[in-house]
């Protein structure tokens, strides 16, 4: 319960300008682990990820994730409820050959995005709160991996 408080109060602030969170959390994910560009059939229409990040599709694509986080702190207390939703999401990221090891540095990159819009508003607890909702996310959308 204190952890859907912690959640839910840092994203009241942060859902306000989801796209530049974004476009945060994007930037981090593919300075970790640039090839993971490739996996856009449309990167082929911009350079690097700075310009990537800056197109119309890829900023569809920032706004789509933050829509599902939003989705997922409003649903904190019924989780399960996304679970049909997120694992056809799980299924979609395999067809375009996303691998399930790639969620570690999305999480990084989430809690990066949080550390640095945060600021000194982000604990070791808030820090955990996220990371725990993340991993129940990450687990329905593995399933969709399955055969
Ligand atoms: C769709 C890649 C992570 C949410 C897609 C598509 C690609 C893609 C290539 C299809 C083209 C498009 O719709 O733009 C990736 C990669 C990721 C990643 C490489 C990181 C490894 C995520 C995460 C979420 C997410 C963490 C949300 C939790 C979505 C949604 C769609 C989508 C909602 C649209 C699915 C639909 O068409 O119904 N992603 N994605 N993605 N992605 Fe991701």
């Amino acid at each position: 319960e204190k952890d859907k408080g912690l959640i839910r109060d840092s994203w009241e602030s942060l859902g306000k300008n989801k796209v530049p969170h974004g476009i945060v959390m994007f930037t981090r994910l593919f300075e970790l682990d640039p090839a993971l560009l490739t996996l856009f059939s449309y990167s082929t229409n911009c350079g690097v990820a700075p310009e990537c990040l800056s197109s119309p599709q890829f900023l569809e694509h920032v706004t789509k994730v933050m829509f599902v986080i939003d989705a997922a702190v409003s649903h904190l207390d019924d989780l399960h409820s996304l679970e049909d939703f997120l694992l056809n999401l799980g299924r979609k990221h395999q067809a375009v050959g996303v691998k399930t090891q790639s969620f570690t540095v999305v999480g990084e990159s989430l809690l990066y995005m949080l550390q640095s819009s945060l600021g000194p508003a982000y604990t070791t607890p808030l820090r955990q709160a996220w990371l725990n909702m993340y991993s129940i996310v990450v687990s329905a959308m593995t399933r969709g991996w399955a055969k």
